[in-house]
């Protein structure tokens, strides 16, 4: 009920009687009050006035279920929303959950992640309330060789969110590391439970520094928080609301051809470096080319110096600017 009321407040332009209140949820006056000051007492500021009701001035910078699934406008994305104050990882969270037989649209955040987890086994840093960290669990019904995609599918839904709901024009340094300026904003990592031709589900965390003043020394050159861009802390919980309804509509569009084809285009417009030299590290190969777009499967495409095209899969490989970590 809380975030229900969270909604009727947010939503309205002005006062919400509570009279409105009451019908609209079907609960008595005094639970709505009851409500109302638990609100308060989390650090909501409502102010209320006879004749008129309620209206909300100001909201804590907080990530809960109820701040956040008070804020999505989405059929399934972020439906429902499990919030830990602590947890080793959101990832490792929303593994459980879905083990547990979670839906798909089932989405994990956290205020502090002890132990997050970066691609390739390495770790992702984040100070308590410094971020956001969500893992977002999906049970697509594709190929599990397909799954990797999904992972350009939310690189693509922080990148829209942070430019339509933060006004930053975030790109992507494929195949999904969101960045502003050159530097990384957000890292995704997606885990997939499978049998070989089935998948039980995905999921798909993304770390996003939003609040984040100061990197350590050896990570200021490639890493950057929305706050210094915006030159203010963005509002988490919004960003988390818009991030999943882009993934929502990307995800749905990505459904239909089991691939990026009908997201091609719009993934190309985030897409950084294209055109400009690119070194590709395979294990055991390394070369050299022009970065120029992705195809129908998310791979790379990097033209060689005598002409042929290479199809570059993200597993394994490293793609590293020439002249930089863009
Ligand atoms: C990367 O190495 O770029 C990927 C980093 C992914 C970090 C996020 S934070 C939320 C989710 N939980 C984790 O443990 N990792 C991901």
């Amino acid at each position: 009920m809380k975030s229900r009321i969270l909604t009727a407040l947010g939503r309205a332009d002005g006062f919400v009687s509570g009279q409105e209140l009451c019908d609209g949820l079907k609960v008595s006056r005094t639970a709505v009050w009851k409500v109302i000051n638990q609100l308060k007492d989390e650090g909501y500021e409502i102010e209320s006035v006879t004749g008129k009701g309620y209206r909300i001035t100001a909201r804590p910078d907080v990530v809960t279920s109820d701040e956040v699934e008070s804020r999505l406008r989405t059929q399934w994305a972020g439906h429902p929303v499990h919030f830990f104050e602590t947890i080793d990882s959101t990832n490792n969270a929303a593994r459980k959950l879905a083990e547990d037989g979670a839906p798909g649209g089932t989405l994990a955040v956290a205020e502090e992640q002890r132990s997050g987890k970066g691609r390739r086994g390495r770790g992702w840093v984040m100070e308590p309330g410094s971020a956001i960290a969500m893992s977002l669990i999906v049970r697509p019904q594709i190929q599990p060789s397909r799954a990797s995609m999904m992972t350009l599918v939310m690189g693509m839904a922080v990148a829209a969110a942070c430019r339509s709901y933060c006004g930053v024009q975030a790109g992507i340094k494929w195949p999904n590391d969101v960045v502003v300026d050159g530097k990384k904003i957000c890292g995704i990592l997606t885990e997939m439970s499978s049998e070989i031709d089935f998948i039980n589900y995905l999921v798909i965390g993304a770390g996003i520094n939003t609040h984040v003043e100061h990197f350590p020394e050896e990570l200021s050159d490639r890493a950057l928080s929305l706050h210094t861009v915006m030159g203010r802390k963005p509002d988490r919980a919004g960003l988390i609301a818009a991030c999943m309804e882009k993934f929502e509509q990307y995800y749905d569009l990505f459904l239909k051809t089991q691939d990026m084809s009908l997201l091609r285009e719009e993934y190309e417009s985030f897409l950084v470096g294209t055109g400009d030299r690119v070194r590709v590290l395979e294990p055991g190969n390394e070369y050299e080319g022009v970065s120029c777009g992705i195809d129908d499967r998310g791979e790379l495409l990097v033209r060689r110096a005598d002409g042929t095209v290479e199809h570059v899969y993200a597993g394994e490989v490293s793609v590293r600017g020439i002249y930089g970590y863009v």
